[in-house]
């Protein structure tokens, strides 16, 4: 999605605007409507030429409110735009796409494997990763940085769920053409082929992980071990949530980090203040809510109620836009500034409430190391060639971003033994 910082008040008909259409994150400029309908219209009705019909709210109070209360707003219809309108297959077998009490039963063994604490012993492992991903900046040529972090989760999160390094090229592609079907690098020409053709592999592929009969050490052996109301999880909920947890971790953090590396190019001044010495931690907060790599979710109003004083109808889709939250300027001062410090910042990239995302702890940790190493080895990054942008209206992402890279004085025999020590990244 093009990040922009709009000028002014824009000057947006609201009567023509589409936040469905994938293309608008593409060639259009969906932080000049944000702003626009966070002042004009705080809910903000489309109806697609189809007939079906959203809510959308834009403003941090109402993304959160609707995050926030499941007794208001269900998850158990739908949370993408992608299905809207249609039932979900996975109601109540995958965390996503449940409410509370069945959610939190899932959800509260899964989140002790997902722990700060718990993923601490990965550290040392998902730093080879970051120092496999940065091995190209040896040779100083032209590097694409968003090709590159397309592979950063899946290694880590393929080592932490035991599935074979040699799969982990095809799920990364799987997981992408999950979620923007209609991009021109995933999209068959049977429309919503890809999709289907997407889940269909991505199912197949864990129901067979799940029904390995040998025991093992790893996060689909801790799922399998794991007891809701008593009873090991079936089959097809071990399938959803494993197909959740990759889908999670493989479509967001990329664009996590191609962002705030373009952010550092367009604001030399920031990345200077990090390899003078800012909070790296403090700066991937920042990279986050200036990202927002998941740009909606979606949930369903249970009854009559309101946001923001506008009616809500029972029944109603409404669409929670993350993106826009995170430049409310009701909770961010200035918030188009880019600005590696910033403190406090109460951005909801990882959402709100009880679907808060379980994988928070994980990416942080990942993107903590990801970044340190990175200010530890580059001086600046310049522009290489032309960015594009990946066409969804779910994920904020980038599909190439060309840049090369001046790595600091002394960094390149740094990189190159951490390079040649990184081994497997499946060890
Ligand atoms: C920068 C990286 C990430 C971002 C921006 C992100 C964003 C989000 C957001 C916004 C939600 C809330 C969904 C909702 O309210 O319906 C969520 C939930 C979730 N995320 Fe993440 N995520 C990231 C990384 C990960 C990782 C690494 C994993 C896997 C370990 C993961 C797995 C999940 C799962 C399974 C849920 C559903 C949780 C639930 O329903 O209780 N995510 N994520």
């Amino acid at each position: 999605m093009r990040i922009s910082v709009p000028r002014g008040e824009p000057d947006i008909d609201l009567g023509s605007v589409d936040l469905f259409d994938p293309e608008t994150y593409v060639s259009g400029d969906p932080h000049a409507v944000w702003h626009v309908l966070r002042r004009r219209a705080p809910v903000h009705r489309q109806t697609l030429p189809d007939g079906r019909s959203f809510a959308s709210v834009t403003r941090h109070a109402d993304v959160s409110a609707v995050l926030r209360d499941h007794t208001r707003f269900t998850s158990r219809n739908g949370t993408l735009l992608s299905i809207l309108g249609s039932p979900d297959p996975a109601v109540d077998k995958m965390m996503a796409a449940s409410d509370p009490p069945v959610h939190s039963r899932m959800r509260v063994p899964m989140s002790k494997a997902l722990s700060h604490t718990a993923l601490l012993a990965q550290e040392p492992g998902i730093r080879r990763v970051a120092h496999r991903l940065l091995a190209p900046l040896l040779d100083g040529e032209p590097w694409d940085l968003a090709v590159a972090g397309a592979d950063f989760p899946m290694a880590f999160t393929g080592a932490l769920m035991g599935l074979p390094e040699a799969d982990w090229p095809r799920l990364t592609r799987l997981t992408t053409m999950a979620i923007a079907p209609e991009d021109p690098a995933y999209h068959d020409e049977a429309g919503d082929g890809t999709l289907a053709a997407a889940h269909h592999e991505l199912f197949e592929y864990f129901a067979e992980q799940c029904l390995v009969p040998a025991q093992r050490d790893d996060l689909i052996g801790f799922l399998r071990q794991m007891k809701i109301d008593g009873r090991p999880l079936r089959l097809d909920e071990l399938v959803y949530n494993c197909y959740s947890l990759l889908l999670g971790a493989n479509v967001t953090t990329p664009h996590a980090i191609a962002a705030t590396v373009q952010a550092f190019i367009e604001h030399p001044d920031q990345y200077r203040r990090l390899t003078d010495g800012a909070d790296t931690a403090t700066a991937v907060e920042e990279g986050l809510r200036w990202a927002s790599p998941a740009n909606h979710f979606m949930r369903y109003a249970v009854a009559d109620t309101e946001l923001s004083g506008v009616p809500i109808r029972a029944g109603e889709a409404v669409v929670a836009w993350l993106g826009s939250a995170n430049r409310d300027e009701r909770v961010f001062d200035d918030p188009y500034r880019f600005d590696v410090g910033r403190t406090p910042n109460r951005h909801v990239a990882f959402g709100f409430g009880p679907h808060y995302c379980i994988g928070a702890p994980l990416a942080r940790i990942a993107l903590r190391l990801l970044f340190g190493e990175i200010v530890r080895l580059v001086e600046e990054f310049r522009p290489a060639g032309t960015v594009v942008h990946l066409k969804s209206n779910f994920v904020a992402g980038i599909r190439h971003l060309p840049v090369t890279a001046r790595l600091r004085p002394g960094a390149a025999p740094l990189l190159a033994e951490a390079v040649a020590t990184a081994g497997s990244l499946s060890e």
